[in-house]
């Protein structure tokens, strides 16, 4: 199990600070919450923050689009340093126009979908993207209780990844703690997001070797 950390529930006055913290502790990825006031009803960061915390860590950057026309944003998210470009399949772009978009960056391109949203918007691309996201809380903010019935998504999803042989991770979002991440991975997914768990804990290198079952 790989281990995304979600900044959105770092110390935001100690951004830089936070994302070096985090890295050394043995987070695979950093994972960044970008909020609309839109698509969701927060608002957090944009790709100027992005550029600005990116040279404190040397892992890649998931940046995670919960924006409304994505397609509009995903050259400045490049040029800031995300290597990982994920938008929602809600968010009203044409799925396989906003793929080859991300894909024209040269990025990495992950689609995720609302806990609402059927695995069906996921099966359709998955042959088409590097990551699918599921997530086990409703976006737009940290701190929620994890969505177990997700897994049924996951499941399928592995299943699919496995029939066709693809390379495409799974990655889960929302609510991941040392408990939920072993439902995850029996589950199948490759990648866990965490923010709460990681950041208010007092051992960081603990809580994430918690998350990954070592
Ligand atoms: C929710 C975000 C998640 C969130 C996870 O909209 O996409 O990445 O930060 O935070 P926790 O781990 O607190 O559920
Ligand atoms: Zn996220």
């Amino acid at each position: 199990m790989k281990v995304a950390a979600s900044l959105l529930a770092s110390d935001f006055a100690r951004l830089g600070e936070e994302v070096e913290k985090v890295s050394r502790s043995g987070a695979d990825f950093i994972h960044v919450d970008v909020m609309d006031g839109f698509f969701v009803r927060n608002i957090t960061m944009g790709s100027d923050i992005i550029e600005a915390i990116r040279p404190y860590a040397s892992i890649p950057f998931d940046v995670h689009l919960m924006i409304t026309e994505p397609s509009r944003y995903f050259t400045d998210f490049a040029g800031a340093g995300a290597d990982i470009i994920t938008f929602h399949a809600e968010a009203g772009s044409n799925l396989l126009n906003a793929i080859n978009a991300v894909k024209s960056t040269g990025k990495k391109v992950g689609v995720a979908i609302k806990p609402t949203t059927l695995v069906d918007e996921l099966l359709e691309c998955l042959p088409m993207i590097d990551l699918a996201v599921v997530m086990t809380v409703e976006p737009g903010f940290g701190g929620q209780a994890f969505m177990p019935e997700m897994m049924s998504k996951v499941r399928v999803l592995r299943e699919e990844i496995r029939r066709l042989r693809l390379e495409t991770q799974i990655e889960v979002d929302g609510g991941i703690n040392k408990e939920t991440a072993k439902m995850a991975a029996q589950s199948g997914a490759d990648i866990c997001v965490a923010g709460t768990s990681i950041f208010k804990s007092s051992d960081m290198t603990q809580a994430i070797a918690g998350i990954k079952g070592v």
